[in-house]
């Protein structure tokens, strides 16, 4: 029987801020609150995958070196997005003394804009009662949405998406470790599929990876719900020039062949728009009738009708009436 093969988004994933690609400034900040021994609450925000719970680990890493675990608590707000979580797990372990010779420990609480407004009003009292013992930090993807007296409160640091070289960086590093071998090619479809997750980049190519390992651009398009740009932007281009049937054998053959969802292409054919050679007014146009597709499609209508309809359309975009 073949052993499972740990997931390498944990075998990988970064214990000192040095193993840590980009994100520098926010690093470099953090780093310094840790060699004046004065951590502030902090609010992590940003998209998914991009080091907001690696950050918060190496932290405690750095902080409390082996003796991290009893003094770092990971809580998920929206498996428990009430009032209740706040008043008891949370108040229960931010009650009780670091363990160790620490003068606090540190509760990271996941997606905390899930928080209802009445749980972050009980956080906040939480925070400022346990103030002495323990330190919070908060991620979640829109700041926007925690409460002004929490934002007050912390010390905000906005997570970007990582860049090209940096997810590179990353890639190459699991490669070497792994004894891949990972065509430039691959890499550049990893970027391309991932839009600066590092999840998502690394959960890729060890999908890939187990098909061969030798990984390519056909292997990564293969384990990704992902079209490739080539096959959308023709697609685009045959139904603006007119030639519907055409267009709509290639979104059957993305649909059926490659078995995305339209929502996928949709999105991709979101994408590809801006990367078109036409005139902006006709960009614009296109966009306004994506966003109108995509309305149609998120209140339930059959997919192909509307994404041939979209095709239809273009195609009278593409070649004005004469
Ligand atoms: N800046 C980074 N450097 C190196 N690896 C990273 C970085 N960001 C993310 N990763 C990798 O991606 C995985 C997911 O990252 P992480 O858990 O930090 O994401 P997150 O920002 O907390 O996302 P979410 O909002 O979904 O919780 C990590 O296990 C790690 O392997
Ligand atoms: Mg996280």
């Amino acid at each position: 029987m073949v052993e499972a093969e740990e997931i390498w988004v944990e075998k990988y994933r970064p214990k000192k801020f040095e193993e840590m690609v980009g994100q520098q400034e926010i690093l470099s900040r953090l780093q310094m609150f840790i060699e004046k021994k004065s951590l502030p609450h902090l609010l992590f925000a940003g998209p998914p995958g991009v080091g907001k719970t690696c950050a918060a680990l190496c932290i405690a890493h750095e902080l409390f070196g082996d003796g991290w675990r009893p003094n770092f608590l990971e809580l998920n707000a929206s498996d428990e997005r009430g009032i209740d979580t706040i008043r008891t797990k949370v108040k229960d372990y931010a009650r009780t003394l670091p363990i160790g010779d620490f003068p606090y420990k540190i509760i990271y609480l996941d997606e905390s804009d899930a928080l209802t407004s009445d749980a972050q009003h009980a956080l906040r009292r939480t925070m400022e009662m346990y103030t002495h013992t323990c330190r919070f930090i908060l991620a979640c993807n829109y700041s926007g949405r925690i409460i002004e007296p929490i934002q007050s409160r912390c010390a905000i640091f906005r997570f970007r998406r990582l860049p090209e070289k940096e997810v590179t960086q990353m890639l190459k590093r699991i490669a070497r470790g792994e004894k891949l071998t990972l065509t430039p090619d691959a890499i550049k479809a990893i970027i391309y599929v991932s839009e600066g997750d590092m999840r998502r980049a690394i959960n890729v190519l060890q999908a890939a990876a187990v098909l061969k390992r030798k990984v390519d651009e056909k292997a990564i398009y293969e384990v990704s719900a992902v079209a490739r740009p080539k096959e959308v932007r023709q697609m685009l281009q045959l139904a603006l020039a007119g030639e519907f049937e055409e267009a709509r054998g290639k979104l059957y053959y993305l649909l059926i062949g490659q078995g995305l969802a339209g929502e996928d292409v949709l999105v991709q054919v979101h994408r590809e728009i801006l990367n078109l050679d036409l005139p902006e007014r006709a960009k614009i146009e296109l966009m306004d009738r994506v966003g109108e597709f995509d309305f149609r499609l998120r209140e339930g209508a059959n997919e192909r009708i509307q994404l041939e309809a979209m095709l239809a359309h273009f195609g009278l975009i593409g070649k004005p009436k004469p």
